[in-house]
């Protein structure tokens, strides 16, 4: 691709509204974004009252393109409009919380956490939203059962809207609702980016408690791209009780806590902390280790949301697409619900104690980021 998005918004954020007084990127204006080659596209949304200016901020935006990018960057006759009423809210301006679910090592039983964590909330009264951000390793699909489903795409005045599919209570976005399972994904990055912020931005979420969000493993441009899309209002960090795990655990938790990005960690999951075998319940065996994940959490100062044993039901709910959570009353839906609890607690304080996230924005001089 010739021209990235951080330089179209870079360029566009020089636009600045008449009315406003402030550039139309901070404005929320411009949505949409498409690069192909040289062509650059983009929609951008007109409060109606302010319908007067469209041919001149349209007229702005293209010399501010150009400008920045040369007279070779294909921008005239791209730019389409939308006004607010067309395009309603914001997208995600009626969900509450987005947590991510991350890890720094593969395997650890993220996917697992997440859907048994949504279908918890979910029968703890939440209304709950799962976005699966593994693009090229999906798994949520196949943890609920829903392989092979196709979820609607409406047209509402200029913009598509992805109708989520809903189970067990939890409405679920995933790119393997949308490619066939068999096929590897070998998009290349900014494809893979954009395909996140469309299930986000895109999906009709309406009215959401929480929006988890499904991470890939370590630490990846999906993860900047997530924390540069939306505010994430907290990280509940996954790992087994192993030094190799909680070593890259360190690593998930750095960069989300680091100055740049400045998302605050809820907590930490143990998965796989013991073994119990079904025939001798009150059994426990510490295979990985013991203690691993609590003696990290008092280290860093987190609270340890809950541990999670290694259970064949946990492993065999996943495969067969009925999360272990559905199921109440085993000790493995009480350990969920124990966590829900506890991620609800954790988000409660954190609203309490620290001012609300902010979206990161990368700053186009330096080859870092910042919170803005
Ligand atoms: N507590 C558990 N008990 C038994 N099996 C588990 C447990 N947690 C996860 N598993 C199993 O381990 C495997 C990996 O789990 P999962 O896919 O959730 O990990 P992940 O961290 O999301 O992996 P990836 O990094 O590839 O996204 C799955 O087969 C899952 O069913
Ligand atoms: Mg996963």
């Amino acid at each position: 691709m010739k021209y990235t998005s951080d330089q179209v918004f870079a360029a566009l954020r020089g636009v600045i509204h008449p009315e406003k007084n402030k550039d139309i990127v901070t404005l929320g204006m411009v949505s949409a974004l498409e690069i192909e080659g040289n062509k650059i596209g983009f929609t951008l949304r007109i409060n109606k009252e302010h319908a007067t200016n469209i041919a001149n901020l349209k007229k702005a935006c293209v010399a501010a393109v150009e400008s920045a990018l040369g007279a070779e960057a294909e921008i005239r006759g791209n730019i389409k409009t939308a006004t607010d009423e067309e395009q309603k809210e914001a997208p995600l301006s009626k969900v509450k919380n987005i947590i991510a679910i991350a890890s720094g090592k593969g395997g650890v039983g993220k996917s697992t956490v997440a859907s048994n964590l949504a279908v918890a909330l979910a029968n703890a009264g939440a209304s709950v939203g799962l976005v699966d951000a593994d693009i090229f390793g999906p798994s949520i699909p196949k943890m609920f059962h829903l392989e092979g489903e196709r979820p609607e795409v409406k047209r509402v005045g200029n913009a598509d809207v992805i109708i989520p599919v809903e189970k067990y209570g939890v409405k679920m976005l995933s790119i393997g609702f949308f490619v066939n399972p068999d096929d590897a994904l070998v998009w290349r990055g900014p494809m893979a980016t954009n395909a996140l912020t469309q299930l986000m931005m895109q999906g009709d979420w309406g009215a959401l408690d929480y929006l988890l969000i499904d991470l890939p493993p370590g630490t990846s441009d999906i993860h900047l791209t997530l924390v540069q899309s939306v505010a994430v209002t907290g990280a509940v960090i996954v790992s087994t009780p192993q030094d190799v795990a909680l070593a890259d655990a360190i690593k998930g938790i750095n960069m989300f806590r680091g100055q740049k990005i400045n998302v605050p960690v809820l907590g930490l999951v143990e998965n796989m902390a013991w073994f119990t075998p079904a025939e001798l319940p009150e059994n426990k065996y510490y295979i990985f280790g013991k203690g691993g994940c609590k003696a990290l959490a008092e280290k860093l100062e987190l609270p340890l949301l809950a541990q999670i044993p290694i259970v064949q039901s946990i492993r065999e709910g996943g495969d067969s697409g009925i999360p272990v959570a559905t199921t109440r009353d085993s000790i493995t839906g009480m350990a969920f619900a124990e966590l829900a609890q506890a991620v609800q607690n954790a988000v409660n304080n954190r609203v309490k104690n620290r001012i609300p996230t902010q979206k990161v924005e990368i700053d186009p001089n330096s080859s870092g980021c910042s919170t803005k």
